[in-house]
């Protein structure tokens, strides 16, 4: 895994337009090229980098990353068309630029093949390789860019995150509720999983999101008090009633109305929340006036709803009437490819919160948050986010060694998770599971240099590789 950071975002430019000064790598054998092709383009406000043969391009083009590379396909050591091939062998997708001999339309042809972007022919005008270059560079930047906020938009549905298959198929089915006007939805997931997120999404996107998003939490109300909370109830209707109360559902009005935890709902207030949908009209307690029901339902659970109605705790019908569309939210564990990516998100928010020099998170911490099983779900993550980015703000990145140790021993068995690491659990360790995890801390604490993680650990340097070798660890 790489070091994911925030800044994905492309921000090159061009020479000419401010911000960031491009780079271009001018490889050719010629010195004479190589320097008024340098010269010219240190003129137009270029970053320029030479190389003299095929190999220095491709050590260059590794180490620098420049924007743009011109190169010259007759060469020694390594001619142009090698050095191409070696590169884009090795996933290098700088736009490629080549310089061909008079009539050579062949070799022009060939290099396109391994993607080269465009060609010039010798002998060139310096204004020409200016007019290309910013067009190849252009060009680049833009893809860069319309795959960047390709690839943003896909892994997201307004503030809810998620590339897995499942959080897509989450997505698909929330833009199709787009236009609808009074959705009735059954979210269904594990606490943190996100339900409220999606509630709120559902009416942030809907048609009438500048109407009242009003919430109950069913769990804490009493049967009373939930019913008088939903429909409002008239003056005199019991003893504590001294005055007319409005209800939630006149409340919404054609807004949306949470009805969080319903699983928790009593089965004598189900049948009056049913009435009330499927006829779109309610009284207020005590009341006999009918009132409309215009607002959109969004109720959650984390509930197996089907297995309560056969156990007979909630009504079958009304089951139905809310699972007309049900968005369900896998657990995060069955998710781990949107955990980096939601790592990533809390990071950039919590940071821009705490100032510190936090950049990203380690490979060896990434990978550890990716094996952890997330019982508390996305909720939990967040915390963990939080807690780590305020403890730890003036460290460059994330360490494995900064993660809580639940997080840390993740995917170890439960022998071998060991509250004070050097006591001796009941029900004993694997020692080789023990070693390889102190290894990888230790490398990962000091940025994989080898003769300080030996040190950590109390072992010779040729000890630290002979173990590296042994747990396959590079
Ligand atoms: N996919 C996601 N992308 C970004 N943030 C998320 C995502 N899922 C959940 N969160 C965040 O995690 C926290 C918990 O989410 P939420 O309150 O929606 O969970 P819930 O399913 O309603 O939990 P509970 O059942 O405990 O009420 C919130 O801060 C929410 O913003
Ligand atoms: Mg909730």
């Amino acid at each position: 895994m790489n070091q994911l950071t925030m800044d994905d975002a492309p921000t090159r430019s061009l020479a000419t337009k401010g911000g960031m000064r491009a780079s271009v790598l001018v490889c050719d054998d010629e010195e004479l090229i190589r320097w008024s092709v340098s010269e010219h383009l240190r003129g137009e406000g270029y970053n320029v980098m030479t190389a003299k043969n095929g190999q220095e391009c491709v050590d260059m083009a590794t180490q620098q990353v420049p924007d743009a590379i011109l190169l010259d396909l007759k060469m020694p050591v390594l001619d142009g068309m090698s050095a191409l091939r070696k590169m884009r062998e090795s996933g290098i997708q700088t736009p490629v630029i080549v310089i061909t001999a008079h009539g050579a339309v062949d070799s022009a042809i060939e290099a396109t093949r391994l993607g080269a972007v465009a060609y010039l022919t010798k002998p060139f005008d310096l204004r020409e390789v200016s007019l290309k270059l910013e067009q190849v560079i252009d060009t680049d930047r833009l893809a860069t860019e319309v795959r960047y906020l390709r690839e943003k938009q896909r892994a997201s549905y307004g503030t809810i995150i998620g590339e897995s298959p499942a959080m897509q198929a989450v997505f698909e089915t929330m833009r199709k509720l787009e236009g609808i006007e009074t959705p009735t939805v059954l979210v269904h997931g594990e606490s943190g999983s996100g339900k409220e997120l999606v509630a709120q999404a559902i009416h942030a996107n809907g048609p009438r999101k500048d109407e009242p998003f009003v919430e109950i939490d069913c769990a804490s109300l009493t049967e009373t008090l939930i019913e008088s909370e939903l429909f409002g109830h008239e003056r005199g209707a019991f003893t504590d009633a001294r005055t007319l109360k409005r209800g939630l559902f006149e409340v919404a009005h054609r807004g949306t109305i949470f009805l969080d935890e319903i699983g928790e709902m009593s089965l004598s207030t189900q049948a009056k929340f049913l009435r009330a949908i499927e006829n779109r009209r309610f009284k207020r307690v005590g009341g006999v006036v009918d009132l409309p029901l215009e607002a959109g339902i969004v109720a959650a659970t984390n509930r197996d709803l089907a297995s309560e109605v056969e156990k007979g705790r909630f009504r079958q019908d009304l089951y139905y009437r809310l699972a007309v569309i049900p968005i369900t939210l896998p657990p995060l564990r069955q998710r781990a490819g949107d955990v980096a990516l939601l790592a990533v998100h809390f990071l950039d928010h919590f940071r821009r919160r705490i100032a510190g020099r936090l950049e990203g998170i380690s490979p060896a911490a990434l990978e550890a948050l990716t094996r952890y099983s997330w019982p508390g779900n996305v909720r939990e993550l967040k915390n963990v986010l939080e807690r780590v980015v305020t403890l730890y703000r003036d460290e460059p990145q994330i360490e494995l060694a900064h993660l809580p140790a639940e997080v840390r021993f993740a995917g170890r068995s439960e022998a071998t998770s060991p509250a004070a690491p050097f006591i001796l659990p009941e029900g004993g360790v694997v020692l080789d599971e023990v070693e390889k995890s102190l290894l990888v801390q230790a490398l990962d604490r000091v940025k994989q240099n080898q003769t300080r993680a030996a040190k950590l650990l109390g072992i010779t340097r040729y000890a630290l590789r002979y173990r590296m070798e042994k747990f396959g660890l590079k």
